[in-house]
């Protein structure tokens, strides 16, 4: 198909008038990459691999799709949250029932969300999994907005899904504060994303594997072995889910695993600002959400900043105290404009230190401490780089005026994304390919990056930027 038959009839026939961009053959391909992943009202991360919907994912492909059809990025959220549960929980997976039970596991007769999940308020009719992602959508959504605001005025599309991100944001603040200061924690190490973090090992070895022969991983179908979780990975990820599931998902103490994680967090707070946008965009003030959301960026520091370590760690809230593991997750809090200068300082430090060896060793940050001993540049989040982190730590720097910094993490992403065919991951040193290829949020954040002008700063979410356009009114 030549490219101007791929922008036009697929994604602006139906949809909003778009600009080609000049003929750049990184763009083409990633356009390509989310039309092959579009199944008509969401996309899939990978067609093999993951072949649902799933929460993140689909919070950074609607903040790159909002560069080629604005409506299709609104759809992608809308159709996320009409899975929404309505004790205010977004599901990280939502199933298309037209997929085979056996091309993921685990399938939807292993969370049985609309029986075991009923008392916590399942949607009856669309099966989903029911544990949670890391919060970008109400960030996603604001960037979906500003993409074409008369578009999305038009469709009430701020109006219908602002309440839904509300309860959303609700249910982390209160029903997963199980630290009790203030920050949401995560009960399972799938809700917060890096599944096979080393930051999980510690409190992961208090769960005791479910059996192997009482699972069958469908990952291997797809994923080379040595690229993936171990199967006493997938023993304790069965086990965890099945005790929540068997609790009615219930958010009580009963948990095993709790963790207070900085990207889970910080993620919560940048959204908490976006959605004090979003009020002010539909008349309220949203000051309420901005004070919440600098507040919790200084619960953030008091509960996770290791000052020996110069960045955020992970809090064990069962086992108490920090999780002595740097992961790329430590430094996802740069993304947040309320931070003190010396903090963003000594991120910066960090990320561009030996541990992470951005600008020296790697060109994109690699998911764990290069020095650390479960290093492993190959095995998922155990060292390898993924494009995801970098757009966020790209975003952090441009945000906090290292343009320099960012350009160059732009430059590498944009390069790296081309030479590995938009790869789900990569070896954080060669850049080499690992796990799928063809991976939904890599195509989309590559467009993001490709409309990201060097040399741009970010402007800030934070509340001084937000005074300046207050409508007054009320942020409920
Ligand atoms: N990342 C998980 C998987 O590998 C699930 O969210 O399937």
């Amino acid at each position: 198909m030549d490219r101007t038959a791929l922008f036009t009839s697929r994604f602006t026939e139906h949809d909003v008038a778009y600009d080609p961009p000049p003929a750049d053959p990184l763009h083409v391909g990633a356009v390509r990459v989310l039309e092959a992943n579009w199944t008509g009202t969401s996309t899939v991360p990978s067609r093999g691999l993951y072949p649902h919907q799933w929460s993140w994912d689909s919070a950074f492909i609607a903040i790159g799709l909002r560069h080629l059809s604005p409506l299709r990025a609104q759809t992608e959220l809308e159709t996320l949250l009409t899975a929404q549960w309505a004790d205010g929980r977004i599901p990280h997976i939502v199933f298309n029932p037209s997929v085979p039970l056996d091309a993921y596991f685990p399938s939807p007769d292993f969370w049985r969300s609309s029986t075991a999940g009923r008392a916590a308020g399942a949607p009856r009719t669309v099966q989903t999994s029911g544990i949670v992602q890391p919060p970008v959508h109400a960030l996603a959504a604001w960037l979906v907005h500003q993409a074409d605001p008369g578009l999305s005025r038009a469709r009430g599309f701020l109006t219908r899904i602002y309440p839904r991100l509300a309860a959303w944001h609700r249910y982390l603040l209160h029903r997963r504060d199980l630290g009790g200061a203030g920050l949401a924690s995560v009960v399972h190490p799938w809700e917060q994303g890096m599944d096979n973090s080393p930051c999980w090992d510690a409190p992961l070895a208090r769960v005791t594997p479910a059996p192997a022969r009482s699972f069958r991983r469908a990952d291997l179908d797809h994923g080379a072995p040595e690229d993936r979780p171990t199967d006493t990975d997938y023993g304790r990820y069965v086990r965890l889910a099945t005790e929540y599931r068997d609790g009615g998902y219930n958010d009580g103490d009963g948990a095993q695993f709790a963790v207070e994680d900085p990207a889970f967090n910080a993620l919560l707070i940048a959204s908490e600002h976006a959605l004090a946008r979003i009020a002010a965009e539909l008349g309220a003030t949203g000051t309420a959400r901005h004070a919440r959301a600098e507040r919790l960026t200084r619960v953030l520091r008091e509960r996770l900043w290791d000052p020996a370590a110069g960045m955020f760690l992970c809090r064990d809230v069962r086992g108490g105290g920090l999780i002595p593991e740097r992961s790329v997750s430590g430094l996802v809090p740069l993304l947040l404009p309320d931070l003190p200068r010396e903090t963003v300082a000594a991120l910066v430090r960090t990320a561009y230190g030996p541990h992470f060896g951005l600008g020296g060793a790697t060109r994109l940050a690699p998911s764990y401490d290069l020095l650390g001993e479960e290093f492993d540049p190959h095995r998922y989040w155990r060292g390898p780089a993924w494009f995801n982190t970098s757009w966020l730590l790209e975003r952090g720097l441009r945000t906090h005026g290292e343009l320099d910094r960012a350009d160059a993490l732009r430059r590498a992403f944009l390069d790296i994304a081309q030479t590995s065919r938009f790869a789900e991951y990569v070896d954080p040193f060669t850049g080499e390919a690992c796990g799928a290829t063809g991976f939904g949020w890599t195509a989309a954040l590559t467009l993001d990056l490709l409309h990201t002008r060097p040399g741009d700063q970010v402007s800030t979410a934070g509340s001084r930027t937000f005074e300046m356009s207050d409508k007054g009114g009320d942020d409920a």
